[in-house]
């Protein structure tokens, strides 16, 4: 089924409190300026009466983490597949049924990680294949994206933990040289974080969400934005506008890199 960018937004909860404005594309980004104070991209609007929701002018934190001459090497998709698919390097290998490498475009302009795959994924080795997948399939939409199409989706571990309990701190250590190589072969233009795990996975922090979300911080030249678990989205609906916002920033931040502006 396929549905309406106003469906989607529905979906996400976000509607119809807030609408999209025109994007500069659909208007035209000259005809913006010379309107004078046009709708940014990253805005949200209110119906009639409400202030518009403005997404934060990006701050880029750099947290010790490597450059890019420090990215990994080790071989092609070919080795890191057959190497993850082998590993028994943590004690999550003990109870998957297979690990999950990741899927989606291998020249994405995002790159999407999650925590670590749940039941279905483990039982059909693609990630977010759950009721938490069908909500980010959702988000992706609202962002005229697809899994496969511009985007790559994967996660801190690889390996399924037991009752899907969240990943002990050893073992998203013991994973990160896959997700680092996986992202050095991917080159990603924007990376989103989905939850704590994947914060811990990439960036190495370990502070709440609500304190990272709005920042761009980067990974090995990449950018980089934190927003919430679709999961977690799914206990706190309320909290869907706020990772709406999450994403509306990461796509400026997105297109003033490929426009090669300073923030
Ligand atoms: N949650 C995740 O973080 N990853 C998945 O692949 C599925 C659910």
């Amino acid at each position: 089924m396929s549905l309406s960018r106003e469906q989607m937004l529905a979906e996400m909860g976000i509607t119809p409190r807030w609408v999209l404005r025109e994007t500069a594309e659909a208007v035209g980004a000259a005809d913006m300026s010379a309107a004078g104070g046009a709708p940014s991209d990253g805005e949200v609007s209110s119906p009639a009466g409400e202030p518009p929701l403005a997404v934060p002018e990006p701050a880029v934190v750099q947290p010790g983490i490597p450059s890019p001459d420090a990215l990994p090497g080790g071989g092609g998709w070919s080795e890191l597949a057959a190497e993850v698919a082998a590993c028994r390097a943590c004690p999550l290998c003990q109870q998957r049924q297979q690990a999950v490498l990741g899927v989606g475009d291998r020249q994405p302009e995002w790159l999407f990680v999650g925590e670590g795959p749940g039941a279905e994924e483990d039982a059909r080795g693609e990630p977010f294949v759950g009721q938490a997948g069908k909500l980010l399939d959702n988000m992706l939409a609202a962002l005229d994206i697809a899994r496969g199409n511009q985007v790559y989706i994967g996660n801190a571990v690889k390996c399924r933990p037991p009752g899907n309990r969240t990943p002990e701190a050893d073992e998203i250590a013991t994973c990160r040289p896959f997700l680092e190589r996986q992202i050095a072969l991917l080159k990603p233009k924007i990376i989103v974080l989905l939850g704590k795990v994947a914060v811990q996975g990439v960036l190495r922090e370990d502070k709440s969400l609500a304190s990272l979300r709005g920042q761009r911080f980067e990974y090995a030249g990449i950018p980089v934005v934190v927003t919430y678990h679709p999961a977690y989205l799914l206990r706190n609906l309320p909290d869907k506008a706020k990772a709406w916002e999450d994403l509306l920033f990461a796509r400026r931040v997105l297109r003033a890199g490929s426009a090669g502006k300073l923030l």
